[in-house]
């Protein structure tokens, strides 16, 4: 099967850095960057040059760094910002401005107190202003998830014509359901004219948890490119999450679609983007989460044990983690207590691990978890457990 080359668009040191708490200084966000590079990331959108003297100096000193990957630069509909951008990205070997305007009835209405039609005419004159600094233009038609899909593809439309090279279509307020982002795809897919040489992008935001969801059904309906972050960091309840949306696919090739992303890489850029930014990451998180995967139950445990595939759809490999874990807790079985004790050599037999066992939920009904120590005391103590157990 040939398969359709996902365009991976990382925003993290942008959009998930405006989380308040996350700001990173100039070296932190560099070395983010080299690390988003090795990962396989195609765009970096280094941050919003404009915003502040910080914020340009870090776009351009990644633009001065990074090589394999495109660095992309912030701006609003406006020329000032765009020629900050340009000036920031200068030195990139692959610039790209990204620059466009709210297109929702809500935004024309409260944000800009203005009409549809100086909306179009603000996004002609910025693509074709930012288009003679740099060839590569991306166009955003903010809280796109609630325009109007005949406005949308109008706006859209206009940025194709005045030169725009990607099309950007974010879920600004992650209020779409994955079937309806899925039409909006589609249905611009269908009704522009000079799509040959322009991909379609998906920016969701997570507000109701559908972030991933969305931007999966946006591909299969024709997006080829993916923004979002690592650990799904960005304002509000997030952006997109890389690390599910590579293994969504990865996952699934029956879509037919791949990405240039090392996923062995997933694991340390989690956890570095984490200690940068000091944000922590929810334990149960998909992917990266510290017990995605770690099995607690006895019936979980016994399988995987048995066979990993039973209770894992993905080889931890994969994504840089060493290996599964096995959980102690008063939940867990007797095959876990086993396999545990026998990693710290302690091998028992049938009867011995039963009277272990025994003491062991003792132990795991006052204990939320089983460590070390305590199987070390289990393991340690084992005959005279057995001997007391057998009394
Ligand atoms: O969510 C959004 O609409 C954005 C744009 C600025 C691209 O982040
Ligand atoms: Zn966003």
């Amino acid at each position: 099967m040939n398969m359709t080359k996902i365009h991976i668009f990382d925003t993290t040191l942008r959009d998930g850095e405006q989380v308040p708490g996350c700001k990173l200084n100039q070296d932190q966000k560099i070395v983010l960057a080299k690390q988003l590079e090795s990962l396989g990331v195609d765009i970096i959108e280094a941050g919003f040059p404009i915003s502040s003297p910080g914020d340009f100096e870090s776009v351009r000193a990644i633009a001065r760094t990074i090589k394999d990957s495109t660095v992309c630069g912030l701006s609003r509909a406006v020329e000032k910002d765009i020629e900050v951008a340009a000036e920031a990205l200068k030195e990139a070997v692959r610039p790209r401005i990204h620059t466009g305007i709210g297109t929702s009835e809500n935004h024309i209405k409260y944000k800009f107190k203005s009409t549809e039609d100086k909306i179009l005419e603000r996004i002609k004159q910025s693509i074709s202003y930012a288009k003679k600094f740099v060839e590569d233009i991306e166009f955003y038609a903010e809280d796109a998830g609630r325009t109007r899909n005949e406005f949308l593809a109008r706006a859209c439309q206009v940025a194709i014509d005045a030169g725009a090279t990607v099309l950007n279509i974010p879920d600004t307020t992650g209020y779409c359901l994955p079937q309806e982002y899925g039409e909006k795809i589609a249905y611009l897919a269908a009704n522009l004219t000079g799509l040959e040489h322009v991909v379609i992008s998906t920016h969701c935001h997570n507000d109701l948890g559908l972030a991933t969801a969305n931007s999966i059904f946006g591909v299969i309906n024709g997006a080829r490119q993916i923004e979002c972050t690592i650990n799904g960091i960005g304002e509000r309840a997030g952006n997109t999450s890389l690390e599910e949306c590579v293994m969504t696919l990865k996952q699934h090739p029956e879509l037919g679609f791949e990405t240039n992303i090392r996923t062995q890489l997933l694991h340390t850029t989690s956890q570095m983007v984490s200690h940068e930014m000091g944000m922590i990451i929810q334990p149960n998180k998909a992917i990266v989460g510290s017990n995605a995967f770690a099995h607690s139950s006895g019936i979980h445990q016994d399988g995987v044990i048995k066979e990993r595939s039973t209770y894992e759809i993905i080889d931890p490999a994969e994504v840089g983690v060493d290996k599964s874990s096995i959980v102690l807790t008063a939940r867990s079985g007797r095959a876990a207590l086993a396999y545990r004790l026998k990693e710290l050599g302690c091998e028992v037999t049938k009867l011995e691990l039963d009277a272990l066992y025994a003491k062991f939920l003792e132990l795991a009904d006052v204990k939320k978890e089983i460590g070390e120590t305590e199987l070390m005391f289990l393991a340690e103590n084992k005959d005279s457990i057995y001997a007391d157990y057998a009394k």
